[in-house]
């Protein structure tokens, strides 16, 4: 490995302004293994900002491409860190790593199962990593909440769950960003593929496998919206509301939905029980225990998040306090910057790795499958690829 991760970003904008704030904070901190050669967008002036904010940070000026081909033509680079609409994650990753370069792609990792299995082809074959962008579950609330859940089992055992996110949100469909969120062909679904995914992700990583989803999607306001790539006019088409069943193999069972569309009464709730007592979730929005959750015991009894949090710092040791909020930096967004360049740095695999974001995307995949079948559905058998009803316009259109 060369001194410095020569690492280029691909697409600049909402997401990956988030994650220059990561590299930013790493290097203020004093972790320098990484520079910022190249930024790769096709808005050029989106790449020119990112150029300018990079300069003033770091010190040095990356240089510019208008396309992942002018990109690898022209620069040698070591790493990419991807944060392109869901449609463009597989036509970015794959040639970045072909050439062997490491990529780190934001969630959902690939707009179907095919692309993210594409994906991760790609990289068996040259031997580079891919990582996944997955914040959530590596934030200090949700590192603390899983260890009271599976080691510390302030709940006993758990046995069922609800979260509930619903309200009325008026969201910017002019803009890009929005535009291509409500296109199944860009965004491969609405908020159940888009911020849903967290919540698989970190229910995959404290629950265990979901055995089988039974989900209903709804779809309340169309707006006509600007398709970009070339998709022109056309009527939103995903989901903004959904209500599901998702039993686990453990026999957990829980209750997700979610609207925009809810007029009137709001509800945030996220609620998980178990043998013992329940934890409330202070999330917002899907991130499940990204802000902690507090404890009621049966007897009455309550333990604030922070009284949990306390007790998960003390017993960690030294080591691994490092390893998991290195410069103690305890947002999910510095730390999985910090754990791609150290996956590449040390020849290891990053803490969330593309098999991961299969299995999150497979889990969200699920429900869109049984919302159309009308039935019962098995994450395994969307993963394997054996159901796909739904995908299968969005790898016909995009050939993948
Ligand atoms: N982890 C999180 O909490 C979180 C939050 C928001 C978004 N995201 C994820 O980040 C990714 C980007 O979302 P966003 O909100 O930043 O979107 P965005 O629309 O704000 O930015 C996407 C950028 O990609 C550029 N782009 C499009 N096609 C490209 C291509 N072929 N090559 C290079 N650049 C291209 C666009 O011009 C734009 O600048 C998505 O995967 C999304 O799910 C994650």
């Amino acid at each position: 490995m060369p001194d410095r991760v020569k690492l280029a970003i691909i697409g600049c904008g909402g997401m990956a302004g988030a994650h220059l704030g990561g590299y930013e904070k790493l290097l203020a901190a004093g972790y320098d293994k990484f520079q910022i050669v190249a930024v790769c967008d096709t808005n050029a002036k989106n790449a020119a900002a990112f150029a300018d904010r990079i300069e003033e940070f770091a010190g040095t000026r990356p240089q510019i491409f208008g396309s992942v081909k002018d990109m690898l033509d022209d620069t040698s680079i070591d790493a990419a860190d991807i944060c392109t609409p869901h449609a463009f994650h597989h036509t970015t990753a794959i040639p970045c790593l072909r050439k062997g370069i490491h990529v780190m792609i934001e969630k959902p990792g690939g707009i179907t199962i095919k692309a993210g299995k594409k994906i991760l082809a790609a990289a068996e074959k040259s031997g580079a990593i891919v990582a996944t962008a997955e914040q959530v579950r590596r934030c200090k609330g949700a590192r603390v909440m899983e260890w009271a859940i599976n080691r510390k089992k302030v709940i006993g055992t758990p046995s069922f769950f609800t979260m509930e996110v619903l309200g009325h949100q008026e969201f910017n469909w002019r803009s890009y960003a929005f535009a291509w969120r409500g296109l199944k062909l860009l965004g491969g679904g609405g908020m159940l593929y888009d911020a849903g995914v967290h919540f698989a992700d970190m229910m995959l990583h404290v629950f265990g496998p979901v055995a089988e989803v039974h989900a209903d999607l709804r779809t309340f306001f169309t707006p006509m919206l600007n398709g970009p790539a070339g998709l022109g006019k056309q009527r939103l088409d995903v989901e903004d509301t959904w209500l599901a069943t998702l039993h686990f193999e453990s026999g957990l069972v829980g209750h997700w939905s979610y609207s925009r569309e809810a007029y009137g009464y709001k509800v945030r709730t996220g609620v998980y029980y178990g043998t013992k007592g329940s934890l409330r979730d202070r999330q917002e929005w899907m991130h499940p225990f990204q802000h902690g959750a507090d404890l009621r015991l049966k007897d009455g009894s309550e333990v604030p998040y922070e009284k949990l949090q306390e007790q998960y710092m003390q017993q960690l040791s030294k080591a691994k306090t490092q390893r998991l909020f290195p410069y103690g930096l305890d947002d999910g967004v510095s730390n999985e910057c910090w754990d791609f360049i150290e996956a590449i740095d040390k020849g290891r695999q990053p803490e969330v790795d593309g098999y991961a974001a299969l299995k999150a995307k497979a889990l969200c995949y699920a429900l869109y499958e049984s919302n159309l079948a009308g039935k019962p559905i098995k994450p395994a058998d969307v993963e394997s690829g054996k159901v796909n009803a739904y995908q299968r316009p969005i790898d016909e259109y995009w050939k993948i």
